[in-house]
């Protein structure tokens, strides 16, 4: 591995922080390149589970972490979290780089993202997070965000913030929602100085650099690319480009640089809330309970419920084409032991006719029945499972169907949440 990218293949939730923490022991680097504090990645080392939602993963195996230009980067947040992992021993005071241009969160970005979903109607409500990615992300487009270059120069600082917190004031009033107050913002952001300022720099140099003196980089990809704001389910997305194509934009590193990008993908599907956004292979009835259930599908920084049912490899394929994926890494197999036949979604029938590709269209994909494939099923526990030998013939056979659908090889599957339940597929 020299520069290699690990992101999500479906809606998120994929487990790629296992995945990410699993590779980590290897490189030099970990890098968030797009998202931000709505990300929630869970690693589980022995007893102990950490939830992160903006340092890199990977920071736990030792590598040093950056949190790129593309971040969304909520900096209360980013303190609370450092704070925690310094509690239990992972100080990250000289180990952690935050880019100079990486657009700051603003206090009235979390209460308008939320108004503004608010006031949607039903059919269009995304059901963000409310962690104010979109509004941040807005703002950088209309040329009125704050990067953290800005908070560290006194002159900007003076000239923008008080603008911008009352503009924000404005538009919350606009739709009838409280406006914060203003004084409070301003000196909340205010402490984010000091705090900042260590580990403030040109991470885009940092990992030019790196890359050039044959250091291994990791782009830890956060949300999934099914969330993409180009190719995803728009406007049920998030506001960044979730797989390889924020690489260069979220990092500085230019693209012909990534040396591979490995997709994480559930070994079923899930998509998070009750409503927001198409999920043609959705299961109400007792197989989607199972997977709920043994798969524990809740989200990591909401605790919200996650809809679940079959694999998709019509989405999965579009991803790993729009993306030029190298591998998969395929997760928790083991929650579909003892379900049956399993069913893998080859294709999608539409008023009348069957479609094989992923369509714009939401509406469209709404009403989309999928046409399924069925693989025989597998039984028993998958745990102890560590070479693709292990694992039950109709586990095999399920990775090999996957594989065949969507055209890329399995290289990594996980039985179970530790960094130990992993099946290492040897290089083909
Ligand atoms: P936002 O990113 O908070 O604006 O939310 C936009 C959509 O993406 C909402 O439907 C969220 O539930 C979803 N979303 C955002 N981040 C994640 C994530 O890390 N995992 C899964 N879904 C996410």
């Amino acid at each position: 591995m020299a520069v290699t990218c690990v992101f999500g293949a479906q809606w998120g939730d994929e487990g790629k922080g296992k995945i990410v923490d699993f590779l980590a022991k290897e490189a030099d680097l970990v890098v968030r390149y797009q998202g931000g504090a709505n990300a929630g990645h869970t690693i589980r080392i022995g007893a102990e589970r950490f939830a992160l939602r903006l340092v890199p993963s990977g920071v736990l195996q030792g590598a040093t972490g950056v949190i790129a230009n593309g971040v969304i980067l909520d900096a209360g947040v980013l303190r609370g979290e450092l704070e925690g992992l310094a509690e239990r021993g992972f100080a990250l005071a000289d180990s952690l780089k935050v880019s100079d241009r990486a657009h700051l969160v603003l206090p009235f970005h979390g209460p308008l993202d939320r108004a503004l979903d608010g006031s949607r109607n039903d059919l269009w409500r995304n059901d963000t997070t409310g962690r104010g990615i979109s509004t941040c992300a807005g703002d950088k487009y209309r040329y009125e965000g704050f990067r953290v270059a800005d908070l560290l120069s006194e002159r900007v600082r003076r000239d923008r913030l008080a603008y911008l917190v009352e503009r924000g004031n404005a538009m919350l009033r606009g739709l009838g929602a409280e406006p914060i107050d203003a004084a409070a913002a301003i000196a909340g952001v205010e402490s984010w100085v000091e705090f900042l300022r260590p580990f403030a720099c040109d991470t885009g140099k940092l990992l030019r650099d790196a890359q050039k003196a044959g250091q291994r980089i990791l782009l830890e990809g956060a949300q999934a690319a099914l969330l993409d704001v180009d190719f995803g389910t728009y406007p049920f997305v998030s506001a960044s480009s979730t797989g390889v194509n924020g690489i260069p934009a979220g990092t500085g590193l230019p693209l012909r640089r990534l040396d591979r990008a490995l997709a994480v993908a559930k070994a079923y599907t899930t998509r998070v809330g009750s409503l927001a956004g198409p999920f043609p292979t959705r299961e109400e009835g007792q197989v989607g309970e199972q997977m709920q259930e043994r798969g524990r599908e809740f989200g990591t920084v909401t605790g919200r419920r996650r809809r679940c049912g079959w694999f998709d490899a019509v989405s999965v394929r579009h991803v790993c084409e729009t993306n030029g994926v190298d591998a998969l890494a395929l997760t928790k197999i083991d929650v579909l032991a003892g379900l049956g036949p399993l069913k893998l979604c080859v294709g999608y029938e539409i008023d009348g006719r069957t479609i094989d590709t992923f369509p714009a269209d939401v509406d469209l994909l709404a009403r989309c029945t999928p046409v399924y494939r069925e693989v025989a099923g597998f039984d028993g526990d998958l745990s102890g499972a560590r070479t693709p030998d292990d694992l039950p013939a109709g586990a095999r056979a399920y990775v090999a169907a996957i594989e065949e659908e969507i055209g890329v090889p399995v290289e990594i599957i996980s039985v179970g949440p530790e960094r130990t339940e992993t099946v290492i597929v040897d290089a083909r």
